[in-house]
């Protein structure tokens, strides 16, 4: 079975796939035929700097798969060979807060990752995909699905009539936007794109602010909610943006700090932070028990995951240096098998 492979730290050029041994499933774990392997700008920034994150090579790339149970390993007793399945983002997060060693369990990272033909991964890793998606829309799920669903559901879920600031078009952008349509939120979307901006009005965005021609968008956030401000805010700039998103929150609102698309930006107030009373809490993707109650909700409102692009697994180099271009919306996902 074939596998990509980090194997330097020379990035998306440099992937090498490889051929290796059909990996067995040991004790408590099976053995997954993947046919889906969706990218992260997380898998994109680890295959580009292995050696800051200590990574050994070869390493394999990606945390999200979805596939088809093909072999079990002794004492698993929860799945069946044929089962469809997904990978979780931690093999070692069940429920509860985050520990070190659910983060020391992250695939394609602390742990090899899943962009390979055939993969082997401890049962309690594993959940079963909702019966209503395709294998390329459930490979969606692991990371971004999961992670805005954490960002809107803790420490307590969006009611409806809230309003909901949502920074960009990417993966956990738009699946937020769909969950906050779920929920009954009002959202508020910024992109550098007015074509992008179209795309999530199309999906349901309340109100679409360009950051590119409106660069002090946080005053433009605030008009739109008369001056008050956003109930929650799904950060995924990180310094560029952080200042303007606590700008944009209301008194007594909350931000979900996720991503760090921006790498450098303004001087960040903290005693803004402490006036407004705003509760900043960093998400790390999801546990077990949030995945399950996710998917129970993709499931009862039938959501289709939006998948903007797909590629061949030959071609997984494509996807790389296409979200580092960043022109996608949404998900873009590798066909595996
Ligand atoms: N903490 C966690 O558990 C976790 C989980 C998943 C992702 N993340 C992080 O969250 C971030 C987003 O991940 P993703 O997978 O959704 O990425 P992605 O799909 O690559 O999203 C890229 C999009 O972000 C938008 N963007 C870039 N710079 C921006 C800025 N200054 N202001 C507003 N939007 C900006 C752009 O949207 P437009 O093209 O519309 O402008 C771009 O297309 C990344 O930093 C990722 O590492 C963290």
């Amino acid at each position: 079975m074939r596998a990509w492979e980090i194997v330097s730290g020379d990035g998306v050029d440099a992937l090498n796939l490889a051929d290796r041994p059909m990996p067995e499933p040991g004790p408590g774990q099976v053995a997954i035929k993947v046919h889906a392997s969706s990218i992260n700008y997380r898998d994109l920034t680890t295959i580009e700097d292995p050696i800051s994150r200590g990574l050994p090579f070869p390493t394999v790339p990606n945390s999200d798969a979805a596939g088809e149970v093909t072999a079990i390993g002794a004492g698993v007793t929860k799945f069946q060979i044929g089962d469809k399945v997904m990978s979780c983002f931690f093999e070692d997060w069940a429920g509860g807060p985050i520990s070190k060693a659910a983060m020391d369990s992250a695939l394609g990272g602390a742990r090899q990752g899943v962009l390979a033909e055939q993969v082997v991964l401890d049962a309690g890793g594993v959940i079963s995909m909702p019966g209503h998606l395709s294998f390329t829309e459930a490979a969606t799920l692991p990371c971004a699905g999961l992670t805005a669903w954490h960002a809107l559901t803790r420490p307590a879920p969006i009611k409806p009539g809230e309003t909901v600031l949502l920074l960009g078009t990417g993966g956990v952008s738009v699946f937020a936007q769909q969950f906050c349509n779920i929920m009954g939120a009002r959202t508020i979307v910024t992109s550098s794109s007015d074509e992008k901006l179209e795309r999530m009005r199309d999906l349901g965005a309340s109100d679409l602010v360009n950051y590119r021609t409106t660069p002090d968008w946080d005053a433009r956030v605030l008009e739109l909610t008369d001056g008050v401000g956003v109930d929650r805010v799904v950060e995924v700039g990180g310094p560029g943006t952080l200042q303007r998103s606590i700008n944009a929150v209301r008194v007594g609102g909350a931000i979900s700090l996720i991503g760090v698309l921006t790498d450098a930006g303004g001087e960040i107030v903290p005693t803004n932070l402490m006036r407004k009373s705003i509760s900043l809490r960093g998400i790390y993707v999801g546990s077990y028990d949030m995945f399950e109650e996710m998917n129970r909700a993709i499931a009862v409102h039938g959501l289709q995951p939006v998948v903007s692009e797909t590629f061949a697994f030959d071609d997984a180099k494509s996807a790389y240096h296409r979200m580092r271009g960043a022109g996608h919306f949404g998900k873009m996902v590798i066909n595996v098998n």
